[in-house]
This record gives structure tokens, C-alpha cells and sequence, in this order.
């Protein structure tokens, strides 16, 4: 049966008259009600796993703006901690976890069936979530792709050029790569899981593909989004699988074909006449306004948000932002974004 929901008609390579819209990180610190709900819950990683408050804040964004699609609220960091890594978030630093720097480390992660002992909650979110969302918005749920999650991994911490993972790589290449493929399985039933909790699209952030060049960025980033997306579609033939090889350049291209991606999510690092003319010929894009125009607003906002519009207009098209927003956005910017989307060219 042909899908009746907007993200779902552009995700099955339909061109819609104007782009169906969600925003990276929709649920957030910039709005006042999110703030409220993680006072409420304690710390962020209590809010990931308390079901009827992570559900609230993804709930949050659809209510206020009527976004085509929600993102269940949880985080990439979860499948780590769920194979047995220690994590903690330090206020306005970030996330911390244990190191993995050698193979002892790595003989201490679980694989297999155990994460399900910490991500049961997750699929919950997603259950409370297919019940109360409105009818036609879509669902999306998520995974941290590997090369980006072993990044944190190995560093024990976000690290602005993934040093510590190169080094890995350079030096321990046979740990390196048992890293990868642990992962890899484990993101492949970790979103199988919400699949079958009613995850209506799963979206892969490999939030750093851009510091793997050349044979490296086949190996590590384009191999590991196949094989999830290959396994994913044997096991749930319909279910779409938006790829998001942040800041690839031009690993955009051909991205979707090699791994059977339905869309691939772009950046701002490139532009929207370039993305259209080397990455949606193979098929539906979503992106990409930089995300400062959420703190700026005005008529930069309107303008570049048409712009965009206009340069996808020809092809299936998902409108987002480049990347997450940030917490020191306007919630009115917001609401400026969508209006220009959604009144056309
Ligand atoms: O998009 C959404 O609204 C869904 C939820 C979501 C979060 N994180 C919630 C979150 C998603 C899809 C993510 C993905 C994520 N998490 C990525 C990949 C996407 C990207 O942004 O590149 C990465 C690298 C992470 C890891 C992570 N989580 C970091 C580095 C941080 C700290 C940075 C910061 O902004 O403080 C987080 C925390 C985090 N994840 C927050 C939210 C809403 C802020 C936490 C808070 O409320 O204090």
C-alpha cells in the first residue's frame, strides 16, 4: 500500500509540493517546556530512561510547531552504556565514558541479546509514543552510526578532531576493527527493536564520518551503514532508513546506492544547488539550513530557508537543519522556519 504520511511519501521517492519538515534535536534545551520536563526527571540520562518523560518531551515540538515527524528522545550514547560501558554527562562539558584502549578493555563489553536489559525503556518511549502521537505524524527512531559512537568510545569523551580513535585505528588496527563490528551488530538489533516497538523510520548519525577520508571512509563509515541498512531491510522490508554521513564532502555521492539508504541527510557544509545536483539524483535528501539561523532569525532566515526550498523543489525532499539545533535558539525562529516552508515558493 502507498504510504499516506508526508516524510513517508518523500522517503518513497515522491516529489511533494512543498517538503515535509522536522528538526534535529527538535526537543531541547532552547524550549522552555523541555527545560521544565529535565528539571523534573533529574539528570539527562534519567530523562532518556524514564518512558512517560522521554515521551512527553518528544510529544513537546509536535504540539507547539505540528512537525511532519517526532524523533524519540534518547541518545546515541545508550547502545555503549548498554554493553556495559560507564557513562555520566558533566554539565556543560558533555558526555564522559569509560576508555577502551586495549583488549582487556574490550573483553569487558556484552554484545547480543544483554542490551535489551537497558534499552527496554527505549522501546517503551517508542510504544507510548505510536499511541499518542497525531495520526499523521511520522515516527523516527535512531542510532549513533559505529565509527561515530566508537569515537566516544575509545576517547572516553567528545573530542573535536576524533584523535584518540584515529590513533586506535593507526595503532591496534585488529582492535580497532572489533570495535566496529561489535557495534554493528549491536546498532542492527538495537533498531530492530524499535522497529518493533513502532518505529516508523530509523535515521543512522554518523555525526563525525566527516574525519574518515579516502579507503578509511569506505571501510568505516560507508561498509558499516550497508550492512545495518541491508540487514534492517531483510528483516523489515518497509521500513525507511534516512543515512547521515555528517560533513562527508563529497562521500555524499553515490552514498545512498552503496548502502541502500532511502535518504541521505545533508549537512551545511555544502550547498542545496550541489547536494541537489550530485546527491538527490539517486533520490530523496533532507536537510540542510545551518542552524545558527534558528539564533539569528530575520530575513536571512527566510531567505536561505527558500532558497533551499527552491533548490530541492525538483526531487523528493525532507526540509531540516544541517545539524542539531541549539540551545540558544528563538522559539519564534522556529516557527518562522516552518512558515516559509509550508507557504511555499
Ligand atoms: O534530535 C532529537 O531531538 C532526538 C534526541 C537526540 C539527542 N541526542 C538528545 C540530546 C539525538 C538524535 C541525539 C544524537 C546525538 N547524541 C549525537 C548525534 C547527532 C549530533 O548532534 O551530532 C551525538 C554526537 C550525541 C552525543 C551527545 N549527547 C553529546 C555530545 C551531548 C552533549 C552536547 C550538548 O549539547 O550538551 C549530548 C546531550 C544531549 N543529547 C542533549 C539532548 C537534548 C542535551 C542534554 C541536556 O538536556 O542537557
Amino acid at each position: 500500500m502507498a504510504p499516506t504520511k508526508t516524510i513517508l511519501r518523500a522517503l518513497a521517492g515522491e516529489t511533494l509540493p512543498t517538503p515535509p519538515i522536522w528538526m534535529m534535536r527538535q526537543a531541547g534545551r532552547y524550549l522552555p517546556e523541555y527545560r521544565a520536563t529535565r528539571a523534573q526527571a533529574g539528570d539527562f540520562l534519567s530523562l532518556c530512561y524514564n518512558s512517560e518523560l522521554a515521551a512527553e518531551v518528544t510529544l513537546q515540538p509536535i504540539r507547539r510547531y505540528g512537525f511532519d515527524a517526532a524523533i524519540l528522545f534518547a541518545d546515541i550514547l545508550l547502545l555503549p552504556q548498554a554493553l556495559g560501558a560507564d557513562l555520566w554527562f558533566v554539565t556543560g562539558e558533555g558526555p564522559r565514558l569509560s576508555t577502551i584502549q586495549s583488549d582487556a578493555d574490550f573483553d569487558k563489553l556484552g554484545g547480543g541479546e544483554m542490551i535489551h536489559d537497558t534499552l527496554n525503556p527505549i522501546y517503551e518511549t517508542v510504544r507510548i509514543l505510536r499511541r499518542e502521537l497525531p495520526e499523521e505524524t511520522t515516527l523516527i527512531g535512531f542510532a549513533g552510526a559505529p565509527w561515530t559512537v566508537a569515537t566516544y568510545m575509545i576517547a572516553g569523551r567528545g573530542t573535536p578532531d576524533q584523535g584518540p580513535a584515529h590513533a586506535l585505528k593507526a595503532e591496534n588496527r585488529a582492535l580497532f576493527e572489533k570495535i566496529i563490528e561489535r557495534l554493528t551488530e549491536s546498532t542492527i538489533d538495537y533498531l530492530s527493536a524499535q522497529i518493533e516497538a513502532g518505529a516508523e523510520v530509523v535515521k543512522l548519525f554518523d555525526s563525525w564520518a566527516g574525519s574518515l577520508k579516502g579507503d578509511d571512509f569506505a571501510k568505516y563509515a560507508l561498509e558499516p551503514a550497508r550492512i545495518i541498512t541491508q540487514e534492517l531491510k531483510s528483516r523489515h522490508p518497509d521500513i525507511p532508513v534516512i543515512a547521515f554521513p555528517r560533513e562527508a564532502g563529497e562521500g555524499y555521492i553515490g552514498f545512498a546506492k552503496a548502502t541502500g539508504a532511502d535518504c541521505v541527510a545533508i549537512d551545511n557544509s555544502v550547498s542545496a544547488e550541489w547536494a541537489a545536483k550530485n546527491v538527490q539524483v539517486d533520490g530523496c535528501v533532507q536537510g540542510n539550513l545551518a542552524s545558527r539561523h534558528m539564533v539569528t532569525g530575520g530575513d536571512d532566515l527566510v531567505e536561505e530557508t527558500r532558497a533551499i526550498v527552491k533548490a530541492f523543489s525538483k526531487g523528493p525532499h525532507i526540509f531540516n537543519l544541517g545539524h542539531g539545533i541549539t540551545p540558544d535558539a528563538d522559539p519564534e525562529n522556529v516557527k518562522l522556519m516552518i512558515d516559509t516552508v509550508r507557504s511555499g515558493l
